[in-house]
């Protein structure tokens, strides 16, 4: 695309992915050097607090009154030194001014988009631009049509325009913007988990040696993150919990792996972003385990199917779960059970959620999860597999049944709530 670009054939690509699934590192490694390329660029980011100014992100981005010379922006500094300040020059006509509507009088945020879009116009007759907007998740709507506008415009201008946004829970905007991007032939590029090579040689790399079992154990609970790889090795590290002997990094202590303060900062400050409701009832599948059915869910929490189906389907988009299958293509190891199963996508996000809820509350729900299984609520079906979990839990506080109806799980629960949490 940067080739494309630079021979003076304009283009759009979004990148999606979740939270430190490496969208900032793609787009930096293909289009970082987009000076070397004769390119200039502009390279900007939203973030929670601005979506509330209109046109906050692409001011930062395309540089209140300042023009570009090629090279002179990008990641990761601002202001290059060829940015000069001036007044805004007389808008110079180009594809962008045509496809603008009139500007309504007394708009000022309309009046400020053409601005910008003429900016850029300006921009691509000296030489072709790059302009990377990252995190459109959190861009104010302004911004968002600026992008949308320049993303129309790109077949008619040596702009290569490239963005970033996390997957829902999205408002109605992002999912136009993005569909609308691919109708008009745009790029979106969809990022998943490490594949496990990946995993254990970024983890090696971290590590200082390869990967031994009980470590490369414990990271695929990042399923494939490399964010949360990076933070839990480091914090292992850190602890001197790893031990590097003739080439091979293993876990050393105990083989329980806490969460360090800063990647449950990282993972809480995800989880924050979640619609409350969503929040609820992710705690709720966290005390079930690691994995859970819907059926499941409904019968803890006294809510239909269909009544979770909304949210649970909105945890799927935020990838904050998804079918145990993907979950094992993540390298989460998991059961294979008769009903479809649900997963969260991260060993770590279910820790980060069941440590973070207070004792009494974690006591309270393995409480009422144990009546919802004893009140007979569940489908029969299910019963055995939540009737051992839900036992595990109850059991560090009420000596579990083993002897639960069908739990072939429950030895093994009794055996895990000596610990705090039962799906550890
Ligand atoms: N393929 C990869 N191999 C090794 N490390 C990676 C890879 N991709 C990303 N990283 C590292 O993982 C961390 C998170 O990556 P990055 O910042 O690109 O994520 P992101 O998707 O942009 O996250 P956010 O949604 O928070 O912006 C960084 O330290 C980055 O260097
Ligand atoms: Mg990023």
């Amino acid at each position: 695309m940067l080739a494309g670009v630079a021979a003076g054939v304009g283009g759009a690509v979004l990148v999606e992915g979740e939270q430190g699934i490496g969208k900032t590192a793609l787009l930096r490694r293909a289009l970082g050097r987009a000076g070397t390329a004769r390119c200039a660029l502009a390279w900007g980011a939203a973030d929670e607090l601005g979506q509330r100014f209109p046109l906050w992100l692409m001011t930062e981005c395309l540089g209140a009154g300042r023009e570009l010379a090629a090279g002179n922006r990008g990641p990761p500094g601002r202001d290059g030194p060829g940015a000069g300040e001036g007044e805004e020059q007389a808008i110079t006509p180009g594809p962008l001014a045509v496809l603008a509507g009139p500007v309504p009088p007394g708009d000022p945020v309309a009046a400020g988009v053409e601005r910008l879009l003429a900016r850029v116009d300006r921009w691509c007759a000296v030489s072709p631009v790059v302009l990377v907007v990252e995190d459109l998740q959190w861009a104010d709507e302004a911004s968002l049509l600026v992008w949308q506008r320049l993303a129309q415009a790109v077949g008619q201008l040596p702009l290569l325009l490239a963005g970033s946004l996390r997957p829902g829970p999205v408002g109605d905007e992002l999912d136009r913007l993005r569909r609308g991007l691919l109708s008009r032939g745009g790029t979106v590029v969809s990022l998943g988990p490490l594949a496990l090579r990946e995993l254990s040689e970024l983890a090696g790399r971290l590590a200082g040696g390869r990967p031994g079992a009980r470590l490369a154990e414990a990271v695929r609970r990042a399923g494939g993150n490399p964010l949360y790889t990076r933070e839990l090795v480091d914090a292992l590290a850190r602890d001197g919990r790893v031990r590097v002997e003739a080439g091979v990094a293993e876990l050393a202590g105990p083989r329980g792996v806490e969460v360090s303060v800063s990647l449950a900062a990282v993972i809480e400050r995800r989880l924050s972003a979640l619609p409350q409701e969503m929040a609820g009832v992710l705690r709720w599948a966290a005390v079930l385990g690691q994995e859970f059915t819907v059926t499941d869910l409904a019968a803890v929490t006294g809510r239909t199917a269909g009544q979770l189906m909304e949210v649970v389907g909105e945890a799927v988009t935020a990838g904050v779960v998804g079918e145990a299958a993907d979950a094992r293509a993540a390298g989460e190891g998991v059961v294979a059970g008769a009903a479809p199963r649900m997963a969260f996508r991260h060993g770590l996000i279910r820790q980060v959620l069941y440590d973070g809820m207070p004792e009494a509350l974690r006591a309270a729900l393995h409480l009422q999860a144990a009546r919802g299984a004893g009140a007979g609520r569940r489908a029969a079906s299910t019963g055995a597999r939540v009737g051992g979990r839900v036992g595990a839990g109850v059991a560090g506080r009420c000596r579990a049944r083993a002897d639960l109806p069908g739990a072939k799980g429950g030895g093994r629960a009794v055996a895990r709530c000596a610990g705090p949490d039962p799906g550890r």
